[in-house]
């Protein structure tokens, strides 16, 4: 195995064309399950490398497999290919020319470090023992992502350990994250319509007013948390949208509500969406009231495996020191590398992309959103050294 000196080295040579394919591909950004030119684009590259590239596997996704001359274990790494709805608003020569489509998440640098990530195994296949298998997947933006096909397309078959990157702006440059465990959490959506009976506002005994169905189940969704969940699990659930009645002396009839789900275990998920729909079932039941109510199941929570995030904390120690490789707090956003942790072990990891000195300071998912490039070489370097750290054990 070599040197993570001579790793580094070799990475900060693909450092420019890092940079150039990032550019390219934030300046062609495409939305989720519509990345056709970027899949043909990324193959391309694929090919020039000399790289044995399966296409379209799971829809635009791509599965390379680079096989090493030694014996040794299947280690795949994965990046996310997709943009999203927003409008670039950068000033920079490299800004997004797709009106109202950005890589406003830093995809487009996963992509570029995997394709170097690729770019280094297929030049050192002599050495390398087992296989690498290097996932670039559609769709990481939108549920029913893009990881559930790819698996079911058989982008984990064989696979020993996976590991995966997220550049993160608010993490500084220099800087990389983790949390063993519970890291990210499963957000679900629901929709509620209450059909009541509608009429005159003095008349309200000939009514079901679904104004007064509505508010009750506001107030009582909120004791699922407090009264049901396990009190040292975390859980929430938010009605973001109460939508009902037009005037003074008008009874509504109908009251639409919208709401999230976030969990980090499937029991808590599970127990919320039951007392969730229990309460909506009986509430109405109660005033007489009619409903349609919908869940829609989001991603499942990101769950790193204890010993794969023990290995994260060496390597990265080794890599970038003690001080700059941080134990993460559990986060509410969600993400579908999740599925690939549900099959195998795996962890899925922060690379500070953060940078106040030169203005990189923008959320993910924001118009200005931006990462500091250098960030793409830590990617790459801790993917292969995760992985050859794998295999050597
Ligand atoms: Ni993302």
């Amino acid at each position: 195995m070599k040197t993570s000196g001579y790793i580094k080295e070799q990475l900060q040579r693909l450092y420019p064309d890092m940079v150039r394919w990032r550019r390219h591909l934030h300046q062609n950004p495409e939305l989720s399950f519509q990345e056709v030119h970027t899949s043909r684009w990324i193959a391309d590259q694929l090919n020039a490398f000399g790289c044995e590239v399966r296409k379209d596997v799971g829809g635009h996704g791509l599965l390379v497999t680079i096989k090493g001359d030694l014996p040794g274990p299947v280690v795949a790494l994965r990046a996310d290919i997709d943009a999203l709805p927003i409008q670039d608003e950068k000033e920079c020569d490299y800004r997004s020319k797709v009106p109202g489509v950005m890589h406003a998440c830093g995809h487009d640098g996963h992509t570029a470090a995997l394709l170097a990530v690729a770019s280094y195994y297929q030049q050192h296949k002599a050495e390398l023992a087992g296989e690498r298998r290097l996932i670039f997947q559609p769709a990481e933006e939108q549920t029913p992502g893009g990881a559930l096909r790819m698996i079911e397309d058989g982008a984990l078959d064989g696979v020993d350990a996976i590991y995966g990157v997220h550049l993160w702006s608010p993490l500084p440059y220099g800087q990389a994250s983790t949390k063993p465990g519970p890291f990210m959490a499963a957000a679900d959506e629901f929709t509620l319509e209450i059909v009541g009976l509608g009429g005159h506002g003095g008349m309200p005994h000939k009514t079901v007013d679904t104004i007064v169905i509505g508010s009750a189940l506001v107030q009582s969704v909120q004791s699922i948390v407090g009264r049901n969940v396990d009190p040292l699990k975390p859980a929430v659930v938010t009605i973001g949208s109460f939508q009902a009645g037009t005037t003074n002396n008008v009874i509504a009839e109908r009251c639409v509500m919208k709401g999230t789900v976030r969990t980090f275990d499937e029991e808590t998920r599970k127990l919320t969406h039951e007392r969730l729909e229990q309460l909506v079932k009986h509430t109405c039941g109660m005033y007489g009231a009619k409903y349609d109510y919908h869940m829609r199941i989001g991603y499942p929570p990101v769950v790193n495996d204890e010993q794969e995030a023990g290995r994260f904390f060496r390597v990265s120690g080794e890599l970038f020191g003690e001080a700059n490789t941080i134990r993460s707090e559990a986060m509410m956003v969600a993400e579908d590398f999740s599925y690939y942790l549900e099959k195998v072990p795996g962890c899925f990891m922060f690379i500070g992309a953060g940078n106040e000195e030169t203005g990189v300071v923008h959320a993910h998912h924001h118009p200005r959103f931006d990462i500091d490039e250098r960030a793409m070489v830590h990617s790459a370097q801790l993917l292969i050294q995760m992985a050859e750290d794998f295999a050597k054990a």
